[in-house]
C-alpha cells in the first residue's frame, strides 16, 4: 500500500523528510479500521457572556493523546485537545477568543471562512510569540456555516496544524434553526485528516526540510482524531458536517451502500436546494454538509464512507453501524436558503492569478509561487475597492519539470465567499455550485470565480491550502481599499 501511495503521487524520495516518513511507515504497526468509536470534539463553553458577545479563553498547549492503541502521541492542541474544541457562534453575535500560546514556537490563529477585520484574521506574521497572548474578535457576519479555526503562522502552518492546531467553528442562524434538518445528536461533525506516525507513536511530520515543497501525505486516516472509526447510528436521517483538515490530501467521498449523499451545504453555508450526489470531492480546507438516510437499512447493516481517490486502507474513511431504531421527525426541505447570486455583469474588474512554480537556484529547482512572486508580506499584488465585485481567474500552470512541479492547488481567499463561474469554460461540478472560500484548481486548469470584496478594508491573503505549498511560499497579499 505504501508503495502504491508513493507511486500514485509520483513523489520520489528527494527530500530527506519524505524518505524518513516512508521509512517510519514501514516500521509502525497501523491500527485496524473500524475498531475504535468515533468521538465528537467537545463544545467550548464561554468564560463570560454579555448582551452581544461571548468570551472564550483558549490555551495552546503541548500534551499527548492516545490515537494509536496503547501509544501516546505528543500533540499541540487548543486547550490540549486534538482536534480542538468546537466553538459555536450565532450569526450577528460577537465572539472574542483570548488565545494564549504555551507552545514552544510562534502561532497565529485564522478563522477560515470567517468575515473579520485584518487584525483578527490571523495574518501569517501577526504572530503570538511563545508565552504570548492575543485577543481575536469575530463579528460573525456570516450566515450559518461550518467554518474552522486553525494555525496560520508564517512558514510553519503545516507543522502547527499537523501537530493538532485545528478545530471547528460553527455559525448558526435563524434560517438554519427553522429548517427541519436533523438536529442535536443527529448533527455530527466529521473532520478528516491523514497522518503518519513514528514507531513510538509520535507524528511523523516530514515537511520540516525547507526543500520539501511537495506535499504532506499520511498513511493513517483520522476522523475527529480517531483512526478509521466506526459510528453507531440509528435507522434515521443524520446531518454530517464534513471538513477536510488534511495538509495536502484530497478525498472523493462515497458510500459503500451506493446510497446518495444528499448535499445541503458548501463551504459558505446552505445551498439554495439540496442535491443528490453519488460522490463529492473534498480538497484541503473544503467543507460539505450532507444528509445520509439510514432509515431504509435493516439493523446490523454496516455502511462505509469511502474515498475513491485513495488505494488500500486509504480508500476507507469510517464505518456507520446501524444498530438501533429511532424516531425521525427530520425532513430534507425542498428549499434550503436561497441566496442572491453574483453575476458576471456585476464585475468591475477581472484579475488573473497564476499558480505556477518559479525556478530557484536551490534543490529542488523551483518554489510554488503566485503571479511569479514568492510570498512576501510587504508585496501587495492587488488593490480592490471596498464593495466591488470582481472576477478572479485562477490559472494552474506547470514548469515542465515533470510531475513534482505539476500539482493541483486548492486555492483559498480570505475575507470573501465566491461563486465558481466555470472550469476551463465548463460549468463547475454539481457539488461546488454554492458559496465557497476554497476551490480546487487542477493541473493546467483555469477556474473563474466571482466575489464581492466587503465589508472590511485592509490586507488579506490568498494562498494554496496545500499547507506544504502555502509554507513554501504560494501565498500573496491583496488589499481592500
Ligand atoms: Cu484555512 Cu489562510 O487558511
Ligand atoms: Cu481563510
Ligand atoms: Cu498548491
Amino acid at each position: 500500500m505504501g508503495l502504491g501511495v508513493a507511486a500514485g503521487l509520483a513523489l520520489p524520495a528527494i527530500g530527506g523528510g519524505v524518505a524518513s516518513s516512508f521509512g517510519a511507515f514501514n516500521r509502525t504497526v497501523l491500527p485496524r479500521p473500524f475498531e475504535q468509536s468515533l468521538r465528537i470534539p467537545p463544545v467550548l463553553t464561554p468564560t463570560a457572556s454579555d448582551a452581544d458577545t461571548d468570551y472564550y479563553e483558549v490555551v495552546q498547549m503541548a500534551t499527548s493523546q492516545e490515537i494509536l492503541p496503547g501509544l501516546r502521541t505528543p500533540i499541540w492542541g487548543y486547550n490540549g485537545t486534538f482536534p480542538g474544541p468546537t466553538i459555536r457562534a450565532r450569526s450577528g453575535r460577537r465572539v472574542v477568543v483570548r488565545q494564549t500560546n504555551a507552545l514552544p514556537g510562534p502561532a497565529s490563529v485564522h478563522l477560515h471562512g470567517g468575515v473579520q477585520p485584518p487584525e483578527s484574521d490571523g495574518y501569517p506574521t501577526d504572530l503570538i510569540p511563545s508565552g504570548g497572548t492575543k485577543r481575536y474578535a469575530y463579528p460573525n457576519l456570516h450566515r450559518a456555516a461550518t467554518l474552522f479555526y486553525h494555525d496560520h503562522a508564517m512558514d510553519r502552518t503545516g507543522l502547527n496544524v499537523y501537530m493538532g492546531l485545528a478545530g471547528l467553528y460553527l455559525i448558526q442562524d435563524e434560517i438554519d434553526d427553522g429548517l427541519p434538518l436533523p438536529k442535536g445528536d443527529f448533527d455530527v461533525p466529521l473532520i478528516i485528516q491523514d497522518r503518519s506516525f513514528n514507531p513510538d507513536g509520535s507524528f511523523a511530520f516530514s515537511n520540516t526540510d525547507p526543500s520539501n515543497v511537495f506535499s504532506e501525505v499520511g498513511n493513517v486516516i483520522l476522523i475527529n482524531g480517531v483512526p478509521w472509526p466506526r459510528f453507531e447510528v440509528a435507522r434515521r436521517r443524520y446531518r454530517f458536517r464534513i471538513l477536510n483538515a488534511s495538509g495536502s490530501t484530497s478525498y472523493r467521498l462515497g458510500l459503500s451502500s451506493r446510497q446518495p449523499l444528499i448535499q445541503i451545504a458548501t463551504d459558505g453555508g446552505l445551498l439554495d436546494r439540496p442535491v443528490s450526489q453519488q460522490t463529492i470531492t473534498l480538497a484541503p480546507a473544503e467543507r460539505v454538509e450532507v444528509v445520509i438516510d439510514f432509515g431504509g437499512l435493516s439493523l446490523g447493516t454496516t455502511v462505509e464512507l469511502g474515498n475513491s481517490l485513495g488505494s488500500g486502507e486509504l480508500a476507507r474513511l469510517m464505518r456507520f453501524d446501524v444498530n438501533r431504531t429511532a424516531d425521525d421527525d427530520s425532513q430534507i426541505p425542498v428549499l434550503l436558503d436561497p441566496t442572491q447570486p453574483l453575476t458576471e455583469n456585476m464585475s468591475l474588474q477581472t484579475r488573473n492569478v497564476v499558480f505556477k512554480p518559479v525556478p530557484v537556484a536551490a534543490f529542488p529547482p523551483f518554489r510554488f509561487a503566485i503571479n511569479g512572486e514568492l510570498f512576501d508580506p510587504s508585496i501587495v499584488q492587488a488593490r480592490v475597492p471596498l464593495g466591488d465585485v470582481e472576477i478572479w481567474t485562477f490559472e494552474n500552470r506547470t514548469l515542465g519539470l515533470g510531475p513534482i512541479a505539476a500539482q493541483e492547488h486548492p486555492v483559498h481567499v480570505h475575507l470573501v465567499n465566491f461563486l465558481i463561474l466555470d472550469r476551463d469554460g465548463r460549468p463547475p461540478a454539481e457539488y461546488e455550485r454554492g458559496w465557497k472560500d476554497t476551490v480546487l484548481v487542477g493541473v493546467n486548469e483555469t477556474v473563474r470565480v466571482i466575489a464581492r470584496f466587503a465589508p472590511f478594508t485592509g490586507k488579506y491573503v490568498i494562498h494554496c491550502h496545500n499547507l506544504a505549498h502555502e509554507d513554501h511560499s504560494m501565498m500573496a497579499n491583496f488589499e481592500v481599499v
